[in-house]
């Protein structure tokens, strides 16, 4: 990474559990904050399967009762292009872990349709997101929590993949080759306009390639995490141990 960014604030927690506990306690206090100061808290949710802990943690005794769901609005970061009750589904993982457990006005959700046409499905979530944050120029999230793949990615940033230089779009579907599909995702620049952006990363297998994403040359096209770096905002990596092994 260049040294003309300031280096972003990585805090390493014991193992995974710690991590997803540290982000559910950041989560509420940028929650509440948001919403004393604006009476809303938006938020980009991550998908695959490090944030589902954090989730079931929100949802839990210890944490669901310090927020005002009613005033959390959330959003996601990407979507596959799948049915809602799919396995694959980052909507049905986080609807299990948190949304069908918290009082959050369904309207106050959401999803990326993951079915039909993704290229008109992506135009119809920057709609959304639009209507939303009307009249902004870019998305200004509250919060945006990301995950790292093993190959460097985030959202569904995927090395060498044509959303990496989207300049202007909010939400693009992007042709992910591995997959043989399109993925709808936020862009770089619609993630880089949030206020606080956090990435959970855990587990050795993760490594090598945070130690490159972290510590190495700027190669955005080969490390597409590398992209997300907020205009006007924080970058938090709570990661555990394990990932941060090569540190
Ligand atoms: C997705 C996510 C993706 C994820 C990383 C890490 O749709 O899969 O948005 O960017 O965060 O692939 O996934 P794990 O947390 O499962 O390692």
């Amino acid at each position: 990474m260049s040294t003309s960014e300031a280096r972003p604030r990585v805090q390493v927690f014991d193992d995974a559990e710690a991590v997803a506990r540290g982000a559910a306690e950041r989560f509420v206090e940028l929650g509440q904050a948001a919403i004393d100061a604006r009476g809303c808290f938006s938020v980009g949710l991550a998908g695959g399967s490090t944030p589902k802990r954090t989730y079931e943690l929100l949802a839990s005794e210890a944490y669901r009762e310090q927020l005002n769901w009613s005033k959390v609005h959330i959003f996601f970061g990407d979507e596959r292009c799948v049915p809602p009750d799919h396995s694959e589904s980052n909507y049905r993982m986080a609807n299990e872990a948190l949304i069908s457990r918290v009082s959050i006005p369904p309207p106050n959700v959401h999803r990326i349709n993951g079915l039909g046409d993704a290229v008109a499905n992506a135009s119809l979530y920057e709609d959304e997101l639009r209507t939303f944050f009307n009249p902004a120029s870019w998305p200004r999230f509250d919060l945006v929590l990301l995950g790292m793949g093993d190959d460097g990615h985030t959202a569904s940033l995927f090395p060498g993949t044509k959303a990496l230089v989207e300049p202007r779009a909010w939400v693009v579907a992007n042709w992910v080759e591995k997959f043989g599909a399109f993925r709808i995702t936020l862009t770089a620049p619609a993630i880089n306009h949030a206020a606080n952006i956090a990435f959970l990363v855990t587990g050795a297998t993760k490594a090598e390639r945070l130690l490159e994403v972290l510590r190495g040359a700027l190669d955005p096209e080969k490390l597409p995490s590398q992209l997300i770096q907020p205009l006007d905002g924080s970058l938090f990596w709570l990661v555990d141990k394990a990932a941060a092994g090569r540190l």
